[in-house]
């Protein structure tokens, strides 16, 4: 059945902003993260502390990051690759990080530059080091229901790393799928496979919407029992080295499922959406969000 509470993971500070072109002001993004501080929202991932050389609109990590005002109750992760990007989030007040493998080798290649077994490697080091310092890591696996340059993923890859990382600490592991080509048919096998691996608690979903699935494919999840569910304010996102991956599924479109099923977030769609309108303004975007969209239309 239905979980009855689902967390939801914001991640549009980091995969909403990421692959946008222009970079955005860091004061834009720090008040950007206040506002959705105060929406209810226990997990907002901030940035990335990656190479400025490979994604530029990140390199202002240590500043957002020293920014921000931390509200109680409010978690704030970030991406590190390595034990380099570990030890700057560390040094910028990070309390949280989270590792991003993938189940694919060439996309593996192309956005941290090695194949999956060396990411463990440095991976497995960046956990170690966290859990020293009792700093909770998140694994990713991307590239869970498709690759951009592969194709097709088997469920058993998908389940093969997410076991890696599971294994060496990470307390959750989020199954990208990072073009959005999944359906919920290639969900649930997916799902499938993974859940006879990994605790069901310890799972979460971050779904693309590229091919309109996002919804349903978050839906087909909860049917199973998971309960935690990245999503982007205003459908922000993609990354840089997936290319026509478009944004993730809108915070206000899955709050808007959320609620209709009677399902609790504890996070207020309105402001959600008042902190949707702010970034997009900022930025000079048109909502993602069809909820956005017939929100402010009426
Ligand atoms: P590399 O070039 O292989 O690194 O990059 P290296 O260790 O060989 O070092 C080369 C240079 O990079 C050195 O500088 C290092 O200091 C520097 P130089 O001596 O030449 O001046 N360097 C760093 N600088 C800053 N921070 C670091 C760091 N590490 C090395 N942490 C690296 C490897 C991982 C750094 C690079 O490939 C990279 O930055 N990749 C970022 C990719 C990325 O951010 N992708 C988007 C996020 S993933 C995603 O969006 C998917 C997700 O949303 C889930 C889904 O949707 O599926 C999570
Ligand atoms: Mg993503």
């Amino acid at each position: 059945g239905l979980p009855e509470f689902v967390k939801i993971v914001e991640v549009g500070p980091r995969d909403g902003l990421q692959n946008e072109k222009v970079i955005v002001p860091t004061d834009i993004k720090i008040e950007f993260i206040n506002r959705l501080s105060q929406t209810g929202l226990s997990v907002i991932e901030v940035t990335s502390f990656v190479s400025p050389r490979w994604v530029p609109q990140m390199a202002d990590h240590t500043e957002v990051m020293k920014g921000i005002h931390q509200y109680p109750g409010v978690r704030y992760p970030v991406l590190t690759p390595n034990l380099q990007g570990f030890h700057r989030a560390v040094a910028a007040g990070a309390t949280e990080i989270s590792v991003f493998g993938a189940a694919s080798e060439s996309f593996s290649k192309k956005n941290i530059n090695c194949s999956i077994e060396e990411s463990m490697g440095k991976f497995e080091e960046v956990v170690k080091s966290a859990r020293h310092m009792n700093i909770p890591a998140r694994g990713y696996v991307s590239c869970a229901l498709g690759c951009p340059y592969e194709g097709i993923i088997t469920p058993q890859k998908v389940t093969e790393v997410s076991k890696r990382l599971y294994s060496m600490g990470c307390y959750e592991i989020s199954l990208g799928d990072t073009i959005g080509v999944g359906t919920p048919g290639s969900m649930k096998r997916m799902l499938e496979s993974v859940m006879k691996e990994i605790p069901l608690g310890a799972l979460a979903v971050h779904c693309h919407d590229t091919y309109g699935q996002a919804l349903a494919n978050i839906l087909t999840a909860l049917q199973m029992g998971i309960n935690v569910v990245d999503s982007a304010v205003s459908g922000l996102g993609g990354c840089p080295y997936a290319k026509g991956a478009s944004g993730n599924v809108a915070t206000e479109d899955l709050i808007y499922m959320l609620n209709g099923l009677g399902l609790n977030t504890g996070v207020n769609l309105y402001k959600v959406m008042e902190a949707g309108d702010f970034i997009c303004k900022a930025v000079n975007k048109t909502t993602n969000s069809k909820v956005a969209q017939a929100s402010f239309r009426a």
